[in-house]
């Protein structure tokens, strides 16, 4: 009956059990871990404003305004003004007509998806998508298309197939960084696709937002078709540092949203604090500061992918700041993890089912708030560990 220890063991002896590390001293550069100081290399913080004071002092004030917890959902008494303000302001920096918190982005894309779909609609998802757009559409009574990674020719056969049988809405769902490897949808293909098709495009822009683009609007601004992205999702809790998500889009589905999506409906809302603290965030990002740190992001990024893959590493297509190292199994995966941690150099081991068996990465994550001295050093010591463990 009550057998969970005997699958944990199970998974022990497959090199695949999970267990929490903690983490302490914010999220700068250097943290400490099991008292050591490290240098942290696995953080979605990627421009390096998690303790930013900006953030820190705008979650103060609105806290001692508005109080720790914000009492309930969002359409009980839980909608603050900080709320509505930062709705504004996100659907603003998108350039959309609104915009509507969730707590998470996990939440988001499980309720979007299940909120705006019904049974005869049908989902194309790209195979590498993030698993919370997974467990959205099995939330869902759409019926869901896989198609292979960001191939765009097998995405058009598969919607040629589909046509025949079409009753409802078709929405085209990806990452906009991939975030397990680190490189970008093809979005201009998607976008002339789906204009060509009568689709809708949910981009997951967890990954680009903040970073991606002249001004920070992410993979869209990069890639030059910002405006013709119907659904924008993206989080707060990466490069914008504090928690949370949003999704930005025409007014009509932000109400259909606040009527059916079950994750924002069923849910206490964000603290106050949390959203003054994205706001600040977005007015960084838009400030000269926020433009330095994205030139700092990218010098990082590209040192320590150079330096990698002149040691000869397979970075598995990454062009962004998520870097990941093809390790491929489990057991060498989380040894070079440990011997890392031990060497000073804070780097996640990624397994199953977080990536495809066979498949087992380091997943490298630069921060704007590195510095090249210490990017050297790790690339030095993944290089070694490498050859040690996975050769
Ligand atoms: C692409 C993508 N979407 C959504 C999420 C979930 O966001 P959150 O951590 O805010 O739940 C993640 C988190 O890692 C992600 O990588």
């Amino acid at each position: 009956m009550n057998d969970w220890q005997k699958e944990l063991d199970q998974l022990d002896r497959q090199g695949m059990l999970r267990t929490l590390r903690v983490t302490e001293g914010g999220q700068g550069p250097k943290v400490f871990v099991n008292g050591h100081e490290v240098l942290l290399l696995c953080s979605n913080n990627y421009l390096g404003i998690a303790d930013h004071p900006a953030l820190v002092e705008a979650m103060l004030a609105a806290t001692r305004q508005f109080g720790a917890g914000s009492g309930a959902s969002r359409l009980i008494s839980g909608t603050l003004p900080t709320h509505v303000a930062l709705e504004e302001r996100i659907a603003n920096f998108k350039g959309t007509q609104a915009a509507l918190m969730f707590n998470s982005g996990y939440a988001a894309n499980t309720g979007i998806i299940q909120g705006l779909l019904g049974p005869d609609d049908v989902i194309f998802s790209d195979e590498l998508n993030h698993a919370s757009i997974i467990d959205g559409c099995r939330l869902t009574t759409a019926r869901t298309v896989v198609y292979p990674h960001c191939d765009m020719a097998a995405l058009a056969e598969l919607m040629e197939r589909e046509r025949p049988k079409r009753k409802g809405r078709w929405l085209v769902v990806t990452d906009g960084v991939f975030s397990m490897d680190g490189d970008m949808a093809p979005l201009v293909e998607l976008c002339d696709l789906k204009e060509e098709q009568d689709a809708l495009l949910l981009v997951d822009d967890a990954h680009g937002t903040g970073v991606l683009g002249k001004t920070g609007r992410g993979t869209g601004e990069y890639l030059d078709c910002l405006e013709r992205i119907d659904l924008h999702m993206g989080t707060l809790g990466k490069a914008l540092g504090c928690a949370g998500a949003y999704l930005a889009a025409e007014r009509a589905v932000i109400d259909t949203l606040i009527n059916r999506s079950r994750s924002f409906i069923f849910s206490t809302s964000l603290p106050a604090g949390v959203a003054a603290a994205a706001m600040a965030a977005f007015d960084l990002v838009d400030s000269e500061e926020g433009r330095g740190m994205r030139e700092k992001l990218e010098r990082n990024r590209v040192q320590l992918a150079e330096s990698l893959t002149s040691g000869g590493m397979n970075l598995l297509g990454s062009t962004t700041q998520i870097i990941p190292v093809l390790t491929k199994e489990p057991e060498p995966t989380m040894k070079m993890t440990g011997w890392l941690l031990e060497e000073g150099v804070f780097l996640q081991g990624i397994r199953p089912p977080t990536v495809a068996s066979g498949l087992c990465r380091l997943r490298a994550t630069v921060m704007a708030s590195h510095d090249a001295t210490d990017l050297e050093r790790a690339a030095e010591m993944i290089l070694a560990v490498y050859k040690v463990f996975a050769e």
